[in-house]
Parts: structure tokens; sequence; C-alpha cells
């Protein structure tokens, strides 16, 4: 063990790890890499950030996030054509909307959403100017190698390339790691490979001396490192699989309120599922009750008998917490999506919000059930 190289990466130096994302997406495969990306805009503090390939905006959200917090001089831009690839699959124009109605009022004073194909932009970047680079845009090698070739020109003496999907193996169609093979013998660097793998390698000759040591640290006990950035990704994991669970409750809240209301018998009271956020319970009880009246329903029109007469409901509550327990994050893009009036056609399975707006980040904000473990 190198005692001077661990005595320079100490995370408690480093409170801004432990926030809770201010936006999240029930399906990117990217919000593992959370906490690493307050990191690094902590250890770099970059004058200019670009993100090739940002979709709903995790990563990129996340890293400006830590700018915000950490009150750091960077101007953020991200480029994307926003329209999908195929690996995402084609998406639609709420996607570029959705993240827009979250990143312009609490970021953009100081970062740009650039809805450009990634070779069109570059021109845009003077060579020298980029300090920081996210390249998470096609994950083929040709592609990825493209992108850095691309995109080289215009890394500051000070530049840091970061690679997503450098681990991933999985699919033949994913090369990351061929080219990180190569790019993380050239330059200092360092790689955690939970989440697809995120490489970081200090590409320029004058890298930020605190991410040198950083890097020299990781490399002297890559183990427990990636251990770390393993488990405080998990925290953030977790909580996404509980925002998914909600949503796609609230979801079906609103199909048998659909049903309920086709069959003449008044509709379900609205959501809130700001509130139901953190403790899904006692939706889950409620749509467990509605269903198994719904199987009944259906039994007693099957023979030819009335349908039952459908006592009012109450919305469920969460279950009251103790005194002086944080609420759980509302994610207010979900609250919106349930809280609605019950469409006219039900909708899909998993068609509410695909991302939500959290409120401002506090270190315990994230507590829910399944994440208390990790929060203090
Ligand atoms: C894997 S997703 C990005 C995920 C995102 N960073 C996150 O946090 O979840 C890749 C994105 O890159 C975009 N993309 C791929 N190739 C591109 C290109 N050549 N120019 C512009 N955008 C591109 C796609 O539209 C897609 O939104």
């Amino acid at each position: 063990m190198n005692a001077d190289a661990q005595a320079e990466f100490n995370p408690l130096r480093h409170p801004v790890l432990f926030d809770a994302p201010r936006l999240l997406s029930i399906d990117s495969q990217w919000v593992g890499h959370i906490p690493l990306a307050y990191l690094l805009i902590d250890l770099a503090r970059p004058g200019l950030f670009v993100e090739l390939g940002t979709q709903h905006g995790d990563s990129y959200c996340a890293f400006c996030q830590a700018v915000t917090e950490l009150k750091s001089p960077t101007r953020c831009v991200a480029v994307d054509t926003w329209l999908g690839d195929e690996h995402t699959g084609a998406y639609d124009d709420n996607v570029l909307a959705t993240l827009k109605a979250h990143h312009d009022p609490l970021y953009g004073e100081f970062s740009q959403l650039l809805q450009s194909e990634f070779d069109d932009a570059v021109a845009q970047f003077e060579d020298g100017s980029i300090d920081l680079l996210h390249i998470d845009g096609r994950h083929g090698y040709e592609s990825v190698r493209h992108d850095l070739d691309t995109w080289l020109p215009k890394m500051s003496p000070r530049g840091v390339v970061l690679f997503h999907g450098s681990s991933a193996r999985h699919d033949p169609s994913w090369g990351v790691w061929r080219l990180w093979e190569v790019v993380s013998w050239q330059h200092p660097s360092f790689e955690v490979p939970h989440g697809h793998g995120i490489g970081i390698a200090a590409v320029g000759d004058e890298p930020p001396e605190n991410l040198l040591a950083f890097l020299n640290s990781a490399n002297a006990e890559p183990a427990v490192t990636r251990q770390f950035f393993e488990e405080m990704g998990e925290r953030i994991v977790s909580l996404q699989a509980l925002l998914r669970t909600t949503q796609r409750m609230a979801a079906q809240w609103g199909v048998l309120s659909h049903w309920r209301r086709l069959t003449m018998q008044g509709g379900l009271p609205q959501l809130d599922v700001a509130e139901l956020f953190g403790d899904p319970e006692p939706l889950a009880r409620a749509l467990l009750e509605e269903v198994a009246r719904l199987a009944q329903d259906d039994i007693n029109l099957r023979q030819g008998r009335e349908p039952m007469e459908m006592p009012p409901r109450e919305a469920p509550r969460p279950v009251p917490r103790p005194t002086g327990e944080a609420a759980p994050s509302p994610p207010q893009a979900a609250a919106q999506s349930a809280s609605s009036p019950p469409p006219e056609t039900p909708p899909p399975p998993g068609a509410s919000a695909a991302s939500a707006s959290l409120p401002p980040p506090g270190r315990a904000r994230a507590r829910t059930r399944t994440t208390s473990r990790t929060n203090r």
C-alpha cells in the first residue's frame, strides 16, 4: 500500500460525493456513475466541460449539479442530436423538451444544450479549449475511435477524457473496451468497471494536480476504490429502481381508474406520487385491492350478474414517519404524470414520465427504505 498516495484521496474531503441527484430517469444505465461525476468536477475544476451523448441528461445534469454545488467556474455544453441511435433506439422530441424544462432554470446560465451531430458541433470549439470531455455516443469501436480522434485536438493541456462503456464486452457491437485498452496504456488513467465502465484518461501534458493524485491513489488501491464507487453508485441505482416501481404502479392506477369510469363506477382519487415516492407500499396494497375487485367484477359479468357496487375509496397515503425523519425526494415529473386526470384511453404500462426532477440536493435527501443503509 502506498500511504502517500492513499492520503491524497479521502472521500470525506469531497462531501459532494454524497449528494442525491436532482434529475433521475428510469431507464438510463449511467446513473451508477453519478457520484464519480461529482468527484471529477471537484478534482478537475474544468473551465470547459463537454459531453457527447446526453439523452435524458442523467450524466450531464450530474456534472452540472456538481458545478453548481461546488461553485466551479465551469462552462458546460451537451451535444446530442436528441434523436437516438442504434443502442438507445429512436426517441421523440419529449426527451429534449423534458430535459430543457429541468435544465434551463437550474443550469442555463453556464450550460448549453447543443442539438447537433458531434461532427458538426466540433467546429464550434477552439483547439485546446476543453478540459473535461465525456464520450457517451455510439459505443461501437469505430464510432468511439472516430469521436476521440475528432475531439482530441480540442483538448487542453489539462484535458481529461471519460469513456463510458469501457468495460462492456457483453455485446460484440460495443467496442469501447478495445479503445480503452490502448488509451489506458498511453495516459495516466483509471477505470471503474461497474455499470459498463467509465474510463478516466488524463490525455493532456499538464493534468490537474488533484485529478492526478486521485489516479495515483486509485491505482495504488484499485479494488477498494472500485468497490467504493460501485457501492456509492448502487445507492443511486436503488433510488432509480424505487422511482421506476412507483411510476409503473402509478400508471397501473391510471389504467384501473379508467376501467372504473368505463364501467360507470366512478374513477379513483388522484394520486400524489410525489408523496408516495420512497414509500410505495400503500400504493401497492391499494392496487392489489383494486385488482381483486376487478377480478370479482369480471366473474360477475361473465355470470350475467350486475357489476359490483364500487365503494368510494381514499387515495393511498404514505405511512407517517417518526418525527424529525426527512421525507423522501418527491419526483416532480412523476407527480405530474400520475396526478393528472385519468386519460380517455388507458396509458400503456410504463407510459409515465421517463425522468423526474428531484428537489435541491441534500445529503440525506435520497433516504428511502432501500437506500437508508448508505445515507447519513
Ligand atoms: C447512450 S446515450 C447517452 C446516455 C446519457 N449520457 C445518460 O446519462 O444516460 C447516447 C446518445 O448519443 C446520441 N448520439 C449518438 N451518436 C451521435 C452523434 N454522432 N451525434 C450526436 N448525437 C449522437 C444519441 O442520440 C443518444 O442520445
